[in-house]
């Protein structure tokens, strides 16, 4: 059992309610400091609300999302959303702002930082996503696994402590997916704490630390990937694993 110290996301009997719809019926998952936590599950299971809640782009009914022991509900939601980046199936870039200024935005924005220094940092970031070149060039005229790429550098050049990925490689053409899951990989092996939606099983069991399972609200069954996909105990998640294997 991990310690309170090296856990950096604890997620805690989240329940969450849309009307009468019980979405979060009680969701627990502990992703320990430097960790990946794959989610999987199907479609409408909870899986981008729970995302959701550990930056509080909304709010749980009960329960509580601790970081570093200390609950989410204690942070100003900007500041909040500085150390947990998110990324999402639809890069959401600025279209009208060229790669350098969407990554520069939120450095200006965020990290309050003077214009040479913002130009630096997302400079430096471009290049470690192999982008730099391309940083004058407007969203449109990247691919998708670009766009996604530079979604990626914004969140990053925010110095966050955990990310969260939501199907960040869903949109993408089957061509362009390979290179944003490398990028991925990378991050985890660096040693970024992650959360990761994903529909790419062999990610999960190449790059994970845990799998989760959600079904209907719930985390039904969670543990490192040899055991989940060879000897999942839960029949529901046997069968979800049978369906997309
Ligand atoms: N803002 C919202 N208002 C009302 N209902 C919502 C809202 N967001 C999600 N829901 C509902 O919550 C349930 C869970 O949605 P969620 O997006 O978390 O599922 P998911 O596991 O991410 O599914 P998918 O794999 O399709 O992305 C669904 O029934 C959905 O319709
Ligand atoms: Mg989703």
């Amino acid at each position: 059992m991990a310690t309170s110290e090296s856990v950096s996301v604890r997620v805690r009997d989240v329940h969450l309610s849309f009307g009468s719809n019980r979405v979060l019926r009680g969701v627990d998952l502990d992703v320990p400091r430097g960790a990946t936590a794959c989610v999987i599950g199907p479609s409408g299971s909870g899986k981008s609300t729970l995302l959701r809640t550990v930056n509080r782009l909304i709010e749980p009914d009960r329960g509580d999302v601790l970081l570093d022991g200390r609950s989410v509900r204690g942070d100003d939601p900007d500041a909040l959303r500085q150390r947990v980046g998110m990324v999402f199936q639809q890069f959401n870039l600025f279209p009208h702002l060229s790669v350098l200024r969407n990554v520069t935005l939120a450095l200006r924005r965020v990290r309050r930082l003077g214009e040479d220094e913002a130009v630096a940092v997302a400079r430096a970031q471009l290049e470690l996503v192999g982008l730099a070149a391309k940083a004058d060039a407007r969203p449109a005229q990247l691919s998708g696994g670009q766009q996604q790429r530079v979604a990626i550098a914004r969140a990053l050049a925010l110095q966050p402590q955990v990310m969260l990925f939501d199907e960040a490689t869903s949109a993408l053409d089957p061509e362009l997916v390979k290179g944003v899951l490398a990028l991925m990989a990378d991050l985890s092996a660096q040693g970024m704490t992650m959360i990761v939606v994903t529909h790419e099983m062999g990610f999960a069991r190449e790059v994970a630390d845990t799998v989760a399972f959600m079904d209907r609200g719930v985390v039904l069954e969670a543990g490192e990937p040899a055991r989940i996909f060879e000897s999942a105990e839960h029949p529901r998640l046997r069968r979800f694993l049978s369906q997309v294997l």
